[in-house]
């Protein structure tokens, strides 16, 4: 099978979704970010304190690149990942998409007082947000489906994106390419 790609704001549930997807499916469970910790030996905080965004990017891209070359996995990016043209392509390539959202209340609980997303370390983090989702919409909307994860429970979210991949729609209230 081919990769399935779980892409989304921070906060939106990418790892913990994709980890019981892994184990629902039998396929194999690879997180991007951890995959760049393990690989730099620095947390993603470090690396944008002492390296910069632009560096954290390149060596992003070069990690998804690698970790595509293999199938069968369930693939958690980092939720910048999408910015990147290369990466989307990459993307598209080699798996299906799966975009989780959540409205913004619902990323505020999750993310205000998280102090390891460099980019949410700042004064007013409801705009920040707000800013971030309405800047990257249009790349996480480049999806297979999207999933709204708002009041939903993991295993909830993951019998969705199942049931998707088993019959072609969704068995909830989802916005989808099929139009179901
Ligand atoms: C980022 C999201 C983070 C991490 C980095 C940048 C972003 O991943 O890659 O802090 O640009 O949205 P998570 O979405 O897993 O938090």
């Amino acid at each position: 099978m081919a990769n399935i790609i779980l892409t989304g704001f921070m906060g939106t549930g990418k790892t913990s979704v994709g980890k019981r997807l892994a184990s629902k499916t039998g396929l194999a469970f690879c997180d991007i970010d951890s995959s760049i910790v393990e690989l730099t030996g620095k947390s993603i905080k470090e690396i944008f304190a002492t390296e910069g965004e632009a560096k954290f990017r390149e060596i992003e891209t070069s990690v998804i690149r690698s970790t595509l070359k293999n199938d069968n996995q369930v693939i958690s990016t980092g939720g910048g990942a999408v910015i990147s043209d290369v990466n989307r392509g990459l993307f598209r390539s080699t798996g299906f998409i799966v975009n989780l959202t959540a409205q913004t209340d619902v990323l505020m609980e999750r993310l205000q007082y998280d102090d390891e997303r460099p980019l949410l370390l700042c004064e007013n983090i409801r705009e920040t947000i707000s800013k971030m989702l309405c800047d990257r919409e249009s790349y996480y909307a480049d999806a297979d489906i999207r999933i709204d994860t708002t009041g939903k429970k993991i295993e909830d979210v993951t019998e969705e994106i199942i049931c998707f991949i088993e019959n072609g729609y969704t068995c909830g209230g989802i916005d989808c390419k099929s139009g179901a």
